[in-house]
């Protein structure tokens, strides 16, 4: 029998896609049952991203849209979950009346009980150290990729920052608890599994740290990948590199944000590393992963950053030639130090012209990292058809690159990992076509 119906949108990072999976769980525990569209949900939710001002924007815009939804369907309850509920209920909760209720990232499990409440709007912000979710089950899409929650909250405080602010303090989940999500999300096909937490490299659940997890993860029977995000640069102990290095499950690429190349900037961000020392890192990344890929993140216009600091930054691209990155111009948050303190000074369109400038040059390297996998062999993980052309298959390779390819003769498996030739490249796709991997010769 189905309950009433729910759907839920997300905006934001990979925390945020894994949280609406939790979400879902907590809702059908609850008797509901996800909606066909918007337009048959008696509930949405809006998990929300405060990161810069530009992401609360497009929130506002939709939820303002749903207004007209709600018009048509007066049963409807609207929520406003996530980080951007937890940062500016105050300022919200008057421009958006169209909202029923706001939940914060820490409160979750108190969902059900507020949605038998008519009260409107009613909060649930308390920020709860000690709430990790461990204990309740997620409801996964399809694919064979699985987001799984190993930490919640960020302690780092670097200086332009909301997340700790909308998010918490630092907390790892059990190992054990990790262990047994991990197996059933393998048994239900995602056997491609993505590790989250905003500093997840500070994992620690008493003995275990990050290494000991990918381990013990690697460990399990039919799961075939394993990644992790967001490593924090300051953190990587030689461990991890050797395990990664060693773990043929592990993914061959490291998301490493770097966020500025110059020394000043990076002190002034708080980020707890300098440029030479981020330069060691991806030494001996490259050491440890040969052939593999390095991405990163790059912010622009931070308060001070000078034409040499931003000089810096492109300096240190050209030195690495990242495989990919994210790109932001700076955007001051309410109470994080560099609002209080560092002001806002570098014009708009500069930092607009910086951040076109970093975009250009990223698009360069992305082309050229992409083309030197022309020729090689490369281990695919299955995701399905592609696209265009639908006769052609679509998966990513081990160092995570989107890749087309051809399989004349069998299909593929889903959930399987093939060799492709690689055999062309733009500066986000490979394309290539199956080659048999070696083996008896057919008779
Ligand atoms: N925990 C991750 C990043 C989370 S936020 C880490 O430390 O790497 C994702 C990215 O958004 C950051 O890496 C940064 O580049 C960008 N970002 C964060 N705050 C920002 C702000 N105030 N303005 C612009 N970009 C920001
Ligand atoms: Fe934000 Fe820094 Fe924490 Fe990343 S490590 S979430 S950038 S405070
Ligand atoms: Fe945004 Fe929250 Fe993620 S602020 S980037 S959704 S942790």
């Amino acid at each position: 029998m189905s309950g009433p119906a729910y759907r839920i949108e997300v905006y934001g990072c990979q925390m945020n896609l894994a949280d609406a999976e939790l979400l879902a769980g907590i809702l059908e525990a609850d008797g509901w049952s996800p909606a066909a569209s918007p337009e048959e949900a008696d509930l949405i939710l809006v998990n929300t991203c405060a990161v810069r001002e530009h992401a609360v924007e497009r929130v506002v815009g939709h939820v303002k849209s749903l207004g007209v939804l709600k018009q048509r369907r007066p049963g409807l309850r609207i929520g406003l979950v996530g980080c951007l509920a937890q940062f500016e209920k105050e300022r919200l909760a008057p421009r958006l009346p169209e909202v029923d209720f706001f939940v914060g990232p820490d409160a979750y499990r108190a969902l059900p009980a507020l949605l038998r409440r008519a009260l409107r709007p009613q909060y649930a912000l308390a920020p709860d150290a000690q709430e990790t979710y461990a204990d309740l089950p997620v409801t996964r899409g399809a694919g064979v990729n699985g987001w799984l929650t190993v930490m919640r909250g960020c302690d780092r405080m670097c200086a332009y920052c909301v997340v700790p602010f909308t998010r918490g303090r630092e907390r790892s989940l059990p190992a054990a608890s990790v262990l047994a999500e991990a197996r059933r999300a393998v048994a239900e096909g995602h056997v491609a599994l993505t590790l989250l937490g905003q500093t997840v490299t500070s994992y620690r659940d008493g003995a275990t740290d990050l290494a000991g997890l990918l381990r013990a993860l690697a460990a399990i029977e039919g799961l075939r990948r394993i990644r992790f995000l967001a490593p924090h640069p300051a953190d990587f102990t030689p461990r991890l590199l050797e395990t990664i290095s060693r773990e043929p499950k592990v993914a061959r690429q490291l998301h490493l944000p770097v966020q500025s190349g110059s020394d000043r900037i990076l002190e002034a961000m708080r980020r707890g590393h300098t440029r030479a020392a981020y330069l060691d890192l991806i030494r001996e990344a490259r050491a440890a992963i040969p052939g593999g890929a390095l991405t990163t993140d790059i912010l622009v216009g931070f308060p001070g950053e000078q034409a040499e600091d931003f000089a810096a930054t492109v300096d240190l691209m050209r030195e690495v030639r990242f495989d990919a990155a994210f790109l932001f111009a700076y955007s001051p948050r309410r109470g994080t130090h560099a609002e209080r303190r560092l002001g806002d000074d570098v014009p708009r369109a500069e930092k607009r012209r910086r951040l076109e400038t970093v975009i250009a040059l990223q698009e360069e390297h992305s082309r050229a990292r992409f083309a030197e996998r022309c020729g090689r062999v490369l281990e695919v993980l299955v995701e399905g058809p592609a696209r265009h052309p639908a006769t052609d298959w679509f998966g990513r390779s081990s160092d995570l690159k989107d890749t087309v390819f051809a399989a004349p003769g069998a299909p593929p498996r889903v959930g399987e990992i093939v060799p492709v030739r690689i055999t062309e490249a733009t500066s986000h796709t490979l394309r290539g076509e199956r080659v048999r991997p070696a083996g008896p010769e057919p008779r």
